[in-house]
């Protein structure tokens, strides 16, 4: 069955009585489609799967949505039970940060300051930090992310790679919904029309993967995407960022390529304010 603990002493103790290889999923609950994909994932990968449920305070800015974000714990441990989720960590935040904000942090460098960073500083620092904290905890030897957070992955990947951290990082593709729109957690802040006018970012996307599959130019994906987004509904659909990006370095394209030419794959990564709501996107590009 499936067992919930809240206490890091807990945690320890079920983790050390298991030998086989564990993969954990963390998470901030309010469980959709896809992070039970990432669950789906694990469990074909090890035979111990963790879920951690933790809405971690430092990385929310001031004026960011920390007291609105949706906390359902009963409904996410049930879902949990139907997946054959081993182990649930879902800890106060006295058992994270017993001591309130912690003296020593990560620090996501340059690649935490580009895209969601330069709209969210301090967001990447503090999500390395909980996932630091929590690989230490699980000492799980496989880690799923989602491709949809495509910054956070690529910097997770870097601090398991520049702090030797033993564990294997494994990406599970975007799921969305049947019109396209990826799933996340903050899609239930939308009202219908904001719901509605939030495909765009799915839409432009879509489009610029299209035009590179055709054989376009960097310039001509961007701009198939642009013009996909030009035709957003003005007053919901605040666009913060389009850009074509490395997908390990997050560096965008044409500042490592002057001469234009296309990569063999890139990422195209687009963020936009729906109403209030924060909402990114993304789709591999490759060129044939
Ligand atoms: P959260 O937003 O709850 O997402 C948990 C995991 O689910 C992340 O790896 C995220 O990329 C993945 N995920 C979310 N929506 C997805 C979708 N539509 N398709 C595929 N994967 C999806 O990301 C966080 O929490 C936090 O930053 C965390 C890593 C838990 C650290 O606090």
């Amino acid at each position: 069955g499936t067992e919930v603990v809240r206490t890091v002493a807990q945690l320890r103790q079920r983790r050390e009585s298991w030998n086989q290889p564990v993969a954990v999923v963390m998470t901030m609950g309010a469980l959709h489609e896809g992070h039970l994909e990432l669950v789906r994932v694990a469990r074909t990968l090890a035979p111990r799967v963790i879920v951690t449920i933790f809405v971690n305070p430092l990385q929310f800015g001031a004026g960011e949505d920390l007291d609105a974000y949706p906390r359902t714990l009963d409904a996410d441990v049930e879902v949990l039970r139907q997946e054959g989720v081993d182990l649930v960590f879902a800890p106060p935040e006295s058992e994270m940060y017993p001591d309130g904000a912690p003296q020593v942090t990560m620090t996501a460098g340059h690649m935490g300051e580009v895209l969601e960073g330069a709209d969210r500083p301090g967001h990447f620092d503090g999500m390395l930090t909980v996932v630091g904290k929590l690989l230490h905890l699980t000492r799980a030897d496989i880690a799923m992310f989602g491709q949809k957070d495509a910054q956070q992955l690529a910097l997770v990947r870097r601090m398991v790679s520049d702090q030797n951290i033993p564990v294997r990082i494994e990406a599970v593709p975007i799921v969305r919904e049947p019109d396209g729109l990826a799933m996340s957690s903050r899609n239930a802040y939308l009202d219908e029309a904001e719901r509605a006018a939030a495909l765009v970012l799915s839409r432009a996307v879509a489009a610029g993967a299209q035009a590179a599959a055709d054989g376009s130019t960097v310039d001509d994906v961007l701009a198939a995407a642009q013009r996909i987004l030009d035709e957003r509904d003005r007053d919901l659909v605040r666009p913060s960022y389009l850009e074509l990006v490395d997908e390990h370095t997050m560096t965008a394209w044409g500042e490592r390529h002057p001469d234009g030419r296309s990569p063999s794959r890139a990422l195209l990564v687009v963020a936009a304010r729906v109403g209030a709501t924060r909402l990114i996107d993304n789709a591999v590009v490759s060129w044939p």
